[in-house]
């Protein structure tokens, strides 16, 4: 299939990484079903490229909708070739800070989302033989940050459940990429951080810190969307496409550090580690 014009859904198709990665795929000459909770924000593209973009309404967190946007986009196009699982946002706080409420929401959105849509998603990759799932994790999926324990924890999570899909739906034909950004010029700092309900002093010197780090780099942070969405088609128009694909400079360097870190932790135990199976074994 590479090379030929495909049929992308893209979740969260408003602003950031979504927006331009939808302007980017469109520009290419493939087509989109461009979702979003609010659907109007899409209208200028549909000015521009009124037979290959399809928008839709879709709150990743409302089963119905996203069954009903899967479905509104085999009656417009007939097939699914690039799944991309993007609608996401942070939660900045320690544990004990944030709210019940606060953690459901964020799984919802971040993890479950992600599954309901490959769920619904892959018995049409499936039947056509091809596909390709992204999904859009961070490196705090990967090497997580002080603050960060929900966030993240749902986006490791992402990537433990794409990691299973990746090997599950690798005979049918159907490929999945992680995608890993490091800090990205979006909306994500500006309104996609949601801070804990109850902050704490005590959780200053740790969280307080990395909440102070984020605020400097708001509006100057090294990654471009543009050219991330522009690699993220090259990656779906290559041959092998990776399983992780790491964004950056900064998150290529913390991805290393959490390696080399992760082989010095294996090497020192492993003695004692390996003493735990039986005699026979
Ligand atoms: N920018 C970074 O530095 C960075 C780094 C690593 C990972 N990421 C990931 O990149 C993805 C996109 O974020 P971004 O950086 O592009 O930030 P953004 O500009 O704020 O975009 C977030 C997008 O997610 C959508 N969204 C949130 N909750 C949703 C829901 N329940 N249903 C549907 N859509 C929903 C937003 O829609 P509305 O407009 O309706 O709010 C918006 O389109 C996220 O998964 C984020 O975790 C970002």
């Amino acid at each position: 299939m590479a090379g030929s014009p495909k049929i992308w859904l893209i979740t969260g198709s408003s602003t950031g990484f979504g927006r331009s990665l939808t302007e980017a795929v469109l520009k290419h000459g493939d087509t989109v079903i461009a979702t979003a909770r609010k659907p109007e924000q899409l209208e200028e593209l549909i000015q521009h490229y009124p037979d290959t973009i399809k928008t839709v309404r879709l709150d990743v967190t409302q089963i119905q909708e996203v069954h009903d946007a899967v479905n509104a986009a085999i009656a417009a196009f007939g097939r699914i070739d690039v799944l991309v699982n993007n609608a996401g946002y942070g939660l900045i706080g320690a544990l004990e800070e944030v709210s019940d409420e606060q953690i459901q929401r964020n799984f919802d959105t971040n993890l479950f989302g992600a599954i309901h849509m490959m769920r619904a998603v892959l018995p049409v990759m499936r039947q056509q033989g091809s596909g390709h799932i992204v999904n859009m994790s961070a490196i705090a999926g990967f090497s997580n940050e002080l603050g960060f324990s929900i966030y993240g924890g749902a986006k490791f999570a992402l990537e433990g459940v794409s990691e299973a899909v990746h090997g599950e739906a690798a005979p049918f034909g159907i490929k999945v990429t992680i995608v890993e950004p490091g800090p990205f010029r979006t909306d994500f700092i500006g309104r996609s951080l949601v801070q804990a309900e109850h902050q704490m002093e005590e959780y200053q010197p740790t969280v307080g810190k990395f909440l102070h780090f984020l605020s400097t780099i708001e509006g100057k942070q090294p990654g471009d969307p543009v050219k991330a969405a522009n690699t993220i088609i090259q990656v779906v128009e290559s041959e092998n496409p990776p399983l992780r694909l790491v964004l950056g400079k900064y998150a290529y360097h913390k991805f290393r550090e959490k390696i080399e870190s992760l082989t010095q932790e294996l090497d020192a135990w492993e003695t004692l580690a390996a003493n735990t199976d039986f005699e026979d074994a």
